[in-house]
């Protein structure tokens, strides 16, 4: 199982919005005879990939899985009946497939041919694997990353609106590599008014277009942000609220710039089912102090990322979640590493789920 786990990952920010998977199949005398991963949505399953490599070897073998088999036609088809027809005899997954398409119905299916079933190998490492599926799938939100550059004293810039470059070369490749792994990167319209972020992975491959998210229920987005001149990195959504009904020029001026304005109720939360509605699984949210805060108070924050740099900043400057309690000491599975000067310190707010 640590073998189709590692698989499973190669397909790291390719598959969205289908989960990472990965499959081992092996003989019955202990030889691995055929194995693959998901390499991105819409091609073959990681089974498929495995049993391929298999062929008649399948025969009498075990499909080791990080993932429940599907079990429905999706743009390829169904897993179970392709290993049933290879002759396995046993599958170990780790987890459930949480899809309400799936749901156990692939193990039900495997045992009603015949095929033993244990589930539950390395179930915690498959789950965090895949929160963005795993939140998408069970409270239809993206899993969302909370990122920070913060200064020694815990400020995130040197007073209101103003932008405050801290972190050093090495952690900014880390963010932009970070950038190209996520389905979308977020600000409130307070970064883009101070800071007039590109919010672009620069430096480092993606093969997907990058979705870019701005929180500004009002449309205070300027037209002529620099956001607008890199559309070809990928779609700019503004999340607004019925607070923007007035304000139709503005609307018209932000899509003449290739804006998609989606209309909510002015909740993050809500703004966030859209996001999952249109299949963004993961989300960093780059700041500012507001709609950290807004998020934070929510319940909103899956995993945080801080980039702690060298730099004070002072009591006029910005307190992370304006200010709020946090201590990265409450962090599960905590990591922390340095990139030159600057210490990363991430992890999740509460049990992978
Ligand atoms: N160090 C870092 O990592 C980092 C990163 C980013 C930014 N910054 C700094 O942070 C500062 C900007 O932070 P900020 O707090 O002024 O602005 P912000 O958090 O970027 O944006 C705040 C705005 O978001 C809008 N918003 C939309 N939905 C919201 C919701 N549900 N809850 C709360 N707000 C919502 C609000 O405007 P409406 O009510 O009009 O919608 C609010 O004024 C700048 O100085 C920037 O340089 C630092």
């Amino acid at each position: 199982m640590e073998r189709a786990l590692f698989h499973a990952a190669r397909g790291r920010g390719r598959t969205s919005p289908n989960p990472l998977v990965g499959a081992v199949v092996v003989s019955p005398d202990g030889v691995i005879v055929g194995q693959g991963f998901h390499e991105q949505a819409g091609a073959p399953h990681a089974e498929a990939h495995a049993l391929v490599a298999a062929g008649a070897r399948a025969r009498g073998a075990t499909l080791y899985c990080t993932l429940e088999p599907c079990c429905h036609q999706g743009r390829t088809g169904p897993c179970v009946t392709r290993i049933v027809e290879s002759g396995i005899a046993r599958v170990v997954a780790s987890v459930e497939d949480p899809n309400p398409v799936v749901q156990g119905r692939g193990f039900a299916y495997l045992r009603a041919h015949g095929v033993a079933v244990d589930v539950g190998e390395a179930a915690e490492t498959a789950i965090a694997l895949n929160q963005p599926f795993f939140t998408l799938m069970h409270d239809r939100r993206p899993f969302v990353i909370l990122k920070a550059a913060t200064s020694l004293d815990g400020r995130i810039a040197a007073a209101a609106g103003h932008r405050t470059p801290l972190t050093s070369a090495p952690a900014n490749r880390h963010a932009h590599r970070v950038r190209a792994e996520v389905d979308a990167i977020a600000v409130g319209v307070g970064t883009i008014l101070a800071d007039d972020p590109e919010l672009t992975a620069r430096g480092a491959y993606r093969e997907r277009p990058l979705t870019r998210v701005i929180f500004d229920r009002q449309l205070r987005t300027p037209p002529h942000a620099r956001i607008f001149s890199t559309r070809d990195a990928g779609p700019v959504m503004i999340m607004a609220s019925a607070a923007s009904s007035g304000r139709a020029e503005a609307r018209a001026a932000l899509e003449a710039r290739g804006a998609e304005i989606e209309v909510a109720d002015g909740t993050l939360r809500s703004a966030l089912r859209r996001l999952g509605e249109r299949q963004v699984g993961s989300l960093l949210l780059e700041g500012g102090a507001a709609i950290h805060a807004a998020a934070w108070d929510d319940h909103l924050v899956d995993y945080v990322r801080l980039y702690v740099t060298p730099h004070t900043l002072g009591e006029r400057g910005v307190p992370l979640l304006q200010g709020r309690p946090f201590s990265s000491a409450e962090l599960r599975d905590r990591r922390a590493f340095t990139l030159g000067p600057d210490t990363v310190i991430e992890g999740y707010v509460h049990r992978p789920r």
